[in-house]
């Protein structure tokens, strides 16, 4: 397939038809990354969930499978991982190794009427395309929480036992097996803990290096905040950075420091691969690229809702303490099919319109020294009437996306916005590498320091990229425009 419908990803995963949310279940397995989804295969809105599935050799190119897991007796698919049980402790595999997703199942109760939220498992023997259910679902259930979903599940070395991380409520709960099956509560984290003003959603646990360094490892805990209507930004993602012993995870900062994974307002639900081969040290991720705050009003027809680029995540030393950092994953260098270099060494001044590429799917990568400080970046998918500005305010030091005219917005009060994040200058440098397809919008600055990731809505024939700078002085150290392809044909 080649899709060309109004606002359809180019170069990012989309389901082939109707709607998608939640990245789900991603494992590395015989040569394959899969990637399940929460997806509705009957409507363009949510719906029933079901696990839609995909799969990719590169990270890059998706082939789009049947639905893998559907909706049984005890209700919808909701959110969850997979893993590979390389020693069969759940004897599912005949002392073989496989394939096992532990997910949410959401129900309700016959006799009460009464909603809840239980984790159950399926195992496959083939590579994920055909699953089975274990009989004894669920395996988890509390009859006294509400909210009880997401489960994300990994393997302990130390402790030689699996760990899940669950979102209960407004914390997250760690429970450890021997086999997937029995689950004991280890601990709770998070009570006055970080932001609270949202439901806590699609939680994962991780450890890393700091500055690439092996002996020093930290633990990053992700999790997503669900839309509170007070707050503009939505559903968004924070994460703690701490210690973990295979029972209880130890928050480093102070209890109201909050850190946000992504400071635009379309990155929600992230979670990372597990089971990369042992000679791929990387932490991979994906997020969803979209906002509950909106996400079933978007205007699409046939399909809604998109991934991120994948992502490996880094930890790095800063001035206020160690933080997340994220970039494309190095496959995507695979996607370039032609590189544009349009400035080197210039002084910018006023609005000028540097190129117009065929189609709006490429990736911007510009370097500015600081000379005197102004505003000055670029207006993307500009026409007429529409421009999504990527700007950096060196006053204020600040960058920021400003989709107020970006194009289509009408389907919700608070998408036309201007929204910024703090960043600081590297030695007087301000580095951008901006993802530009077709409806999304992926900044990532200073090296992955900050990410922005927003949705636009441009009309297809506002393809134009423009600088601009006011005031203050700055000099454009380079400026590349990689033309990207399309991933599906
Ligand atoms: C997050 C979420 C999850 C849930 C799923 C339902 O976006 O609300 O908590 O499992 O979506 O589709």
């Amino acid at each position: 397939p080649f899709y060309t419908e109004t606002f359809r990803p180019q170069f990012h995963y989309s389901p082939e038809t109707n709607w998608l949310n939640d990245p789900n279940g991603m494992v590395y397995y015989n040569g394959e990354y899969h990637l399940f989804y929460q997806h509705h295969p009957d409507g363009t809105t949510w719906g029933p969930m079901h696990w839609g599935h995909a799969v990719s050799v590169d990270l890059i190119h998706w082939e789009h499978l049947p639905v893998a897991l559907k909706p049984d007796e005890i209700g919808t698919i909701f959110s969850g991982s997979a893993v590979v049980d390389w020693n069969d402790t759940t004897g599912f595999f005949g002392g073989q190794s496989g394939l096992v997703a532990i997910f949410t199942h959401d129900g309700t109760k016959p006799d009460s009427g009464e909603k809840f939220q239980a984790q159950s498992l399926a195992y496959s023997t083939d590579n994920g395309r055909t699953w089975n259910r274990y009989e004894g679902n669920p395996v988890l259930l509390d009859e006294n929480q509400a909210d009880f979903r997401d489960p994300k599940v990994f393997w302990h070395e130390e402790s030689n036992r699996w760990v899940m991380v669950l979102a209960t409520g407004q914390t997250i709960s760690f429970y450890t097996s021997p086999d997937l099956k029995s689950w004991v509560l280890a601990s709770v984290f998070g009570e006055n803990q970080g932001f609270h003003d949202g439901v806590w959603e699609c939680p994962d646990l991780f450890q890393l290096p700091v500055n690439g360094n092996e002996a020093l490892k930290k633990w990053v805990l992700l999790v997503s905040v669900g839309d509170n209507p007070d707050f503009l930004e939505g559903s968004r993602t924070q994460y703690f950075i701490g210690d973990f012993d295979g029972q209880t995870f130890k928050n480093d900062y102070s209890h109201d420091t909050t850190l946000w994974l992504d400071h635009g307002r379309d990155n929600y639900a992230g979670v990372s691969w597990s089971d990369l081969p042992e000679s791929d040290s990387r932490r991979i991720y994906i997020g969803w690229m979209s906002n509950w705050k909106y996400a079933n009003l978007t205007p699409s027809k046939s399909w809604r809702g998109a991934m991120t680029l994948p992502r490996e995540l880094s930890l790095a030393m800063t001035e206020q303490g160690i933080r997340l950092r994220q970039l494309p994953v190095k496959e995507s260098a695979a996607l370039r099919t032609e590189t544009i270099e349009l400035k080197r060494n210039e002084f910018m001044a006023g609005n000028q319109i540097v190129y117009t590429p065929e189609t709006n799917a490429y990736e911007l990568e510009a370097e500015f020294d600081i000379k005197e400080p102004g505003v000055f970046g670029f207006a993307l998918c500009s026409g007429s009437l529409e421009k999504t500005v990527v700007g950096y305010d060196a006053n204020a030091q600040k960058l920021f996306i400003d989709r107020s005219q970006s194009g289509k917005s009408d389907f919700h009060r608070d998408f036309a916005v201007k929204h910024e994040a703090e960043l600081k200058p590297k030695d007087g440098k301000v580095k951008l590498k901006v993802y530009v397809d077709w409806s999304s919008v992926e900044v990532f600055a200073n090296d992955g320091e900050l990410t922005m990731t927003d949705l636009i809505f441009p009309d297809s024939s506002s393809r134009g990229v423009e600088w601009f700078a006011e005031e203050g002085s700055v000099q454009l150290l380079s400026l590349n425009v990689h033309l990207l392809k399309n991933i599906w044909a």
